[in-house]
């Protein structure tokens, strides 16, 4: 798919919702770092450029510098606050205020009032060009804004098309030359009309046509697919969750019994969760092979308690099982992967080395080893896009709306030794959780929700008898990427009712406790 519209990335928190916003309004853009050379950006030849915004101060030291000819190219081009600044500097207005350095909390100058503005704030529409044109006759507008320096001057030609109470100029256009920036950010849904402002940016400002929709999406996927693997044979691991089950029926689409898929149960998940996961696919056409592989994992595991080599083990296994499976298949020439577009954007503000928190299970050694290609037909998609994508297949919604569910399954919420009855034990309250979240009619607004078992045993008494048991931690989060969480808080009788259920029903527990951490300090699953 051809890009219209490029963003370029300066390092701000919100580059990925500005091209989900473009992109909802049915134009396909991309996100490159704000570094890019002029004749890469030749090569994406895009009909407009967004300049994101970022947290440093235009012209400090170590602040992410556009080459500056791409300003001259001609095209339709919107700065966001640093993108706005940006552009104010090169067209010979001036930028002043608070002056942070990119990579240190320093004061570089203070060229400007000093006053910074973080939050909520109203803008006053003085000119409705270009960017405020699908607004309508309203002359405020609620706006978020997040910046400590602003556009002090006027470039030539600029006028001033907005302003707030911190920023005299909060917008500003160039209509002849069609350049546009405004200092709050119109892609946060605290900016609650901000999409209107990119729909008049896209539609009236730079003349863009819609190209994007999950219709054409397949029909060109397929195509480039069948193109690809004219003959021979493809793999693809199922999980059972959105990513790779979307990824399977659009191969599928495109060739057919010649896609091979292969579904590992691990002996580490939920309730029935392998039957389920196979009737699906077999509703969707796909052809699959189950491969029971529960006992050999479980032996691997016998007793492992750390949490890092429980992962790195079940890793290695599924390497393993779903290699020996996949020799089985002859001419295999490519493996499928759900791989999605956050995973291989290429931006500014992944600066530097994170550190390893959790190793996440995937399945790069399978093309080392088996010398396959790769067809990641999803590495394009937000994950809002592979969920309409899906269901414009006719994948159901009990799919579609699965909540993620981590590859080493319940051994990281098995916290202990992985025996078969442990697990089990927490299979039960586990579904426990489900059906109880699931009757509050609290699924849709719940990420995650699932049970842990703790290997702490209490007293506890049952009937008449003294009992000395394990104990089930109930996990819930809201979140919109699992990159941050925060824990629900359930009303009383859902609470009462899956506490009373867990331990009636799950022998060997006799202690519930709910779990209130947030993420960061904690992380979602406990191992
Ligand atoms: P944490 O526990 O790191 O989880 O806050 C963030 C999100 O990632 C999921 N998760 C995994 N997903 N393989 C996966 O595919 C893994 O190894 C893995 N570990 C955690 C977790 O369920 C949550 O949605």
């Amino acid at each position: 798919m051809k890009s219209q519209v490029l963003i370029l990335d300066y390092g701000s928190q919100y580059t990925q919702l500005i091209a989900r916003t473009v992109r909802e309004l049915g134009v396909y853009c991309e996100i490159a770092p704000g570094t890019i050379t002029l004749e890469r950006v030749r090569e994406y030849d895009p009909k407009a450029i967004i300049l994101s915004g970022g947290p440093a101060s235009v012209g400090a030291e170590g602040a992410p510098k556009i080459h500056e000819e791409i300003l001259d190219i001609g095209v339709p081009i919107l700065g966001i606050c640093y993108g706005m600044q940006l552009l104010a500097v090169h067209f010979g207005g001036q930028v002043g205020g608070w002056g942070k350095n990119a990579d240190s909390d320093e004061v570089a100058e203070s060229t400007g009032d000093g006053i910074r503005e973080f939050g909520a704030a109203e803008v006053s529409i003085q000119s409705a060009d270009g960017l405020f044109s699908r607004l309508g006759d309203e002359k405020k507008l609620d706006v978020w804004m997040s910046h400590g320096d602003k556009v002090t001057a006027l470039p030539d030609g600029f006028v001033t098309c907005a302003s707030s109470a911190g920023s005299p100029i909060a917008a500003f256009a160039d209509t002849k030359r069609r350049m546009y920036g405004v200092q709050f950010h119109p892609e946060v849904h605290h900016t609650p009309k901000g999409k209107k402002l990119f729909e008049s940016f896209l539609f009236d400002g730079a003349d863009i046509a819609k190209d994007w929709d999950p219709a054409c999406f397949v029909t060109e996927t397929v195509q480039g697919i069948q193109d690809k693997v004219p003959t021979g044979n493809v793999v693809c691991g199922l999980s059972g969750g959105v990513d790779s089950t979307v990824a399977a029926v659009l191969v599928n689409k495109a060739i057919g019994k010649r896609l091979h898929c292969i579904f590992v149960d691990n002996g580490l998940l939920r309730l029935n969760e392998a039957e389920e996961v196979m009737e699906m696919m077999s509703t969707l056409g796909l052809q699959v092979t189950m491969v029971d592989a529960a006992d050999r994992f479980l032996s691997e595991l016998a007793g492992v308690v750390d949490p890092e080599q429980k992962r790195k083990i079940i890793g290695r296994v599924f390497i393993e099982v779903f290699e020996e499976e996949a020799h089985r298949i002859e001419d295999v020439q490519y493996l499928v992967q759900g791989t999605l577009y956050p995973d291989v954007i290429e931006s500014v503000s992944v600066v530097g080395s994170s550190v390893t928190i959790k190793s996440h299970h995937n399945v790069g050694g399978l093309i080392d080893d088996m010398k396959l290609g790769l067809i990641e037909p999803l590495r394009e998609l937000f994950k809002d896009e592979v969920r309409a994508i899906g269901r414009q297949m006719g994948i159901p919604d009990p799919c579609i709306d699965r909540q993620p569910f981590p590859g080493p399954g319940l051994a990281v919420r098995c916290i202990g030794e992985l025996v078969k009855p442990r697990l089990d034990k927490l299979r039960v309250a586990d579904k426990i959780v489900r059906e109880e979240v699931k009757a509050a009619g609290l699924e849709k607004e719940i990420w995650q929700s699932f049970a842990v078992l703790l290997p702490v045993f209490s007293v506890g008494v049952m009937g008449d008898g003294r009992t000395f048991e394990e104990c089930i931690g109930i996990r819930a989060v809201t979140s919109r990427d699992g990159m941050t969480a925060d824990w629900v808080y359930f009303p009383e009788d859902v609470l009462r009712r899956m506490s009373n259920r867990i331990v009636n029903e799950t022998a060997g527990v006799n202690r519930v406790v709910l779990d209130v951490s947030s993420k960061p300090p904690s992380t979602i699953e406990w191992e």
